[in-house]
């Protein structure tokens, strides 16, 4: 088989149950060669989500170089979600405790430092607010060129789940939205108008859990936890928001994409945090970004199981 060359990416973001399937999903991929792993304040507090991607990476053998991000939005206070996923931000399953230690770096520096030890372009994977990607782009301009692209989770053209406009990531950190959005760079925004669709249901679980391995267990009981939320809500399934932003760079064949200009609200009492799409053309603004509509849900559920085989029977 010829040797395939790996995509550079670092993932980044606020584990989290469906950012926890992602970077499984992600590891197990192999077109896909994880630099560095970030975290940002979203789901839960940065310590939370710090701990919880070193405990993520240690059950997943991902060795990449972890460092915490900002402890707060850049101007706003931090939002947390224990209402969807837990005190710990990751409840449910018992996790090993971490062998990964956490770079005595900032986030940023990690960011701006694999960045410019590369020697290809290197794709961001967001599945966090947009905190610490923007925080890059405002401290090392000069790396721009050395972003390849950036998958990210966030947003929703026809609608918001924190807000009725607003999507959770955006409105977390709505400027950092702005600012990565209109930075010229690449993005491909999985937004909830797919991600809505990206639907794990209980018999889709028990699919996953009968891989019979140790991230299979984990993996289907994350979706049994994340799951709870939802089915109180009325879904049928566990949105798995994140994975879709990986599965965006990995499997786009599964997916319907449309060039769109979005504009992010910054203010407003009923809108901010809105992803503004120009579905219409009305602006006349060029397309910043590459918007998922649509998801082959059974392909994307297919995905998660294959990644999760991937960890053999003793992982
Ligand atoms: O709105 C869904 C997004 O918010 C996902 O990334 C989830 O993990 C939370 O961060
Ligand atoms: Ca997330």
């Amino acid at each position: 088989m010829e040797n395939i060359k790996k995509i550079p990416v670092i993932l980044d973001g606020d584990p989290g149950h469906d950012d926890a399937i992602a970077w499984v999903v992600a590891k197990a991929s192999p077109l896909l060669d994880i630099r560095a792993v970030t975290t940002v304040c979203g789901n839960q507090t940065l310590e939370k989500t710090t701990y919880n991607a070193r405990r993520i990476c240690t059950l997943i053998g991902l060795e990449a170089p972890i460092a915490k991000g900002r402890p707060r939005p850049l101007f706003t206070d931090p939002m947390v979600a224990p209402n969807v996923h837990g005190q710990t931000g990751l409840d449910g399953p018992v996790l090993p405790e971490p062998k990964m230690e956490v770079q005595d770096i900032s986030a940023v520096e990690l960011m701006a430092r694999t960045l410019q030890e590369s020697d290809q372009k290197i794709t961001l994977i967001p599945t966090g607010p947009l905190t610490t990607i923007a925080s890059l782009l405002l401290t090392h301009p000069e790396l721009k060129d050395k972003i390849a692209h950036i998958y990210m989770m966030g947003g929703g053209i026809a609608y918001g789940n924190w807000t009725p406009a607003a999507e959770f990531n955006i409105l977390v950190d709505p400027e950092a939205a702005d600012i990565v959005f209109n930075s010229g760079l690449p993005i491909t925004m999985a937004g909830l108008d797919v991600t809505e669709k990206a639907l794990v249901f209980p018999e889709d679980f028990a699919r996953v859990k009968a891989v019979g391995n140790k991230v299979a267990e984990v993996v289907s009981e994350w979706l049994e936890f994340f799951y709870i939320f939802h089915k109180n809500k009325g879904y049928t399934g566990a949105p798995v928001h994140d994975a879709v932003a990986v599965a965006a760079l990995i499997k786009p064949e599964i997916m319907q994409f449309r060039d769109l200009h979005v504009d992010i609200e910054t203010h407003g009492e009923f809108c901010k945090g809105t992803t503004v799409g120009d579905v219409f053309g009305v602006t006349g603004k060029e397309p910043n970004a590459r918007v998922i509509l649509g998801i082959d849900r059974e392909a994307f559920v297919e995905l998660i199981i294959d990644s999760v085989k991937a960890y053999g029977e003793d992982a």
